[in-house]
């Protein structure tokens, strides 16, 4: 299975890119769509992603920066599937159906393609505001590995309940938004134990992770830590 990150923060030369994460599994699930609509159409057209093969999108959470992009989407594909969580806003959810798309709610782990899972809803706080996210996860030929949006619930917490739910020991690679830019260098450190402790072989922490966070990583995960960003294509 092949992941090709449509929009991050950074990308690679010949790609655009902005604030947010979209990510393709395979040539069918789409999590996230970043921001800004144009630069994600323009990045799936130079990785010559087409929207007419899709079949689902997957939305982390019902923030901007990761639903940019649907709205365009769903103009262009009626129908599509669109997997949020139950609690996610009624003007979401409105916006949505208004634009023709089929909402899903997952609510627990549920298989949406073959070897794809979503979490469901995992509750987080965000501004002192209640979050709910979900996240990816795929168990591709290297095994099995997760995908986040911000990882508002905290990263940590989410891989724990991955971990739990669908009985996995050890992961592959965690890539997507861990959301920790605000934090200092001491919980950087404990959760990057954690991610030791968890058996995570590789990780890519990219969009709202922050610089600091990304040389935490990259120093302690050497050849194992991934620089994601838009134009990648990860085998997973
Ligand atoms: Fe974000
Ligand atoms: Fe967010």
């Amino acid at each position: 299975m092949y992941a090709k990150v449509l929009y991050d923060n950074e990308a690679k030369r010949g790609l655009l890119s902005g604030w947010g994460f979209s990510c393709l599994l395979g040539s069918k699930i789409l999590f996230d769509t970043g921001e800004a609509s144009a630069s994600l159409m323009e990045n799936m057209d130079r990785m010559m992603v087409s929207i007419s093969d899709l079949e689902g999108v997957v939305i982390s959470h019902d923030h901007w920066d990761h639903t940019g992009g649907l709205w365009e989407i769903l103009k262009r594909k009626k129908g599509l599937k669109v997997y949020a969580c139950p609690s996610f806003s009624e003007t979401f959810k409105k916006c949505v159906k208004e634009s023709g798309g089929k909402l899903v709610f997952v609510d627990r782990p549920m298989e949406i393609a073959d070897n794809i899972l979503v979490t469901g809803e995992i509750r987080g706080e965000y501004k002192g505001e209640i979050i709910p996210e979900q996240a990816l996860v795929v168990k591709g030929d290297k095994g099995v590995s997760v995908i986040t949006g911000c990882a508002h619930p905290g990263i940590v917490n989410m891989l724990g309940y991955i971990r739990d739910k669908l009985k996995v020991k050890k992961l592959y690679m965690v890539f997507g938004g861990f959301h920790l830019d605000t934090m200092d260098r001491e919980t950087i450190d404990r959760i990057i134990s954690d991610f030791k402790a968890m058996s995570v072989e590789k990780t890519g922490p990219t969009h709202c992770s922050g610089g600091k966070a990304r040389r935490m990583f990259s120093s302690r995960y050497h050849g194992n830590f991934v620089a994601v960003k838009a134009g990648h294509i990860i085998h997973l």
